[in-house]
């Protein structure tokens, strides 16, 4: 199962430049967050702070006990191999079959012999809707294959927290609909704690457990995906309208500019909708993490904004509904 990453109060900056200040939130284990933010609001230092590459000067990013910002290096070293990084780019080598990169890891951290190897790169190669391609050079091959190449990579190790630097850019929307879908497969497959970064409106909408948000040197907040999908927040309910009325500005140009492609700059303002969560594919288990968000996000419900409750209420109503309508033969007597 996933683990826990807590992390109290960081601080990052490079030389003058603030990055972030006190940044705290918790990832429950098991469970789908999504940071959103701006570009370079600091999303990917963040990542890399949270496997202990970029060190913040105050705070901590506590896993297992260990601390990734002041822990010995070689507890912080043992406990990155808990991690499964996808980057944005699918940062794979051009002269290696898709099969070869996706073992690279196995061949560089582990002693498996090569039939071990062999099975583990097909399993994951199936998990990613890859079989056949195993052969291609990714010269050779679509972005979103390379893309789902990257996270295959980054699954071979069995991680237990999977971090995804914006996995859909460069996607088109029905590829990003697709990596949508596995995005939340996989967690149904491995359980895993996952962060996905994006500013990819419909995986927010769609994948997340939980939500949160960078902007202006801060977290806006981070919670259940229903408080930041009814948050009244000028910035979040700008950034979730793809609105260029509000505090985000041009100044964040490259954004605007990704924004503006990605939603056609026109969502209407005004109510949102709150579309429901992806289930996993017919045919998987369900996901573990769903009972345990149910149990501690209704533990903390009295302590939300009441748009944000009535959308929880709405969403476990509506699910306990859909479960008596599909399973009428499952039923415990109830
Ligand atoms: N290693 C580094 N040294 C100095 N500045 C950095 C470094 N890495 C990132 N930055 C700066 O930190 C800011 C946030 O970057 P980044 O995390 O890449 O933003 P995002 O991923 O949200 O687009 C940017 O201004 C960037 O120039
Ligand atoms: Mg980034």
């Amino acid at each position: 199962m996933g683990i826990e990453v807590v992390v109290e109060g960081l601080t990052k900056s490079f030389g003058k430049q603030s990055i972030w200040r006190d940044v705290s939130l918790t990832l429950p284990a098991g469970e789908v967050s999504v940071m959103l933010g701006p570009s370079g609001t600091g999303k990917t230092v963040f990542l890399k702070s949270l496997i202990g590459l970029l060190k913040p000067e105050k705070g901590r990013v506590l896993i297992d006990g260990v601390d990734m910002v002041n822990s010995p290096e070689r507890d912080i070293y043992e406990t990155r191999k808990l991690f499964g990084l996808m980057f944005q780019d699918g940062a794979l080598f051009g002269s290696m079959s898709l099969f070869d990169n996706i073992a690279f890891p196995l061949r560089e951290h582990t002693r498996k012999k090569e039939s071990e190897i062999r099975r583990t790169v097909m399993e994951r190669i199936e998990v990613v809707g890859l079989l056949g391609a195993e052969g291609k050079l990714p010269g050779e091959i679509s972005g979103g294959m390379r893309k789902r190449a990257g996270l295959a990579r980054a699954l071979v190790l069995d991680p237990q927290i999977i971090l995804c630097d914006e996995p859909d850019s460069g996607l088109d929307p029905v590829r990003t609909a697709y990596l949508s879908q596995l995005l939340i497969d996989l967690n149904a497959q491995i359980d895993a704690t996952m962060l996905i970064v994006t500013h990819n409106l419909d995986i927010a909408a769609t994948v997340p457990d939980n939500m949160g948000m960078l902007f202006r040197r801060e977290l806006v907040t981070f919670g259940p995906r229903e408080v930041l999908l009814t948050s009244e927040e000028p910035v979040v309910s700008q950034f979730l309208g793809g609105r260029r009325e509000g505090p985000i500005g041009m100044s964040e140009e490259k954004d605007a500019a990704t924004l503006a492609a990605e939603a056609g700059a026109a969502r209407p303002a005004g109510p949102r909708v709150i579309v429901p969560q992806l289930e996993p594919s017919p045919g998987l288990p369900a996901r573990r993490a769903v009972a345990r968000r149910r149990e501690r996000v209704m533990g903390m419900i009295d302590s939300l904004p009441p748009a944000a409750r009535s959308a929880i209420r709405d969403t476990y109503a509506a699910n306990a509904g859909a479960a008596t309508l599909t399973m009428p033969a499952a039923g415990s007597g109830a």
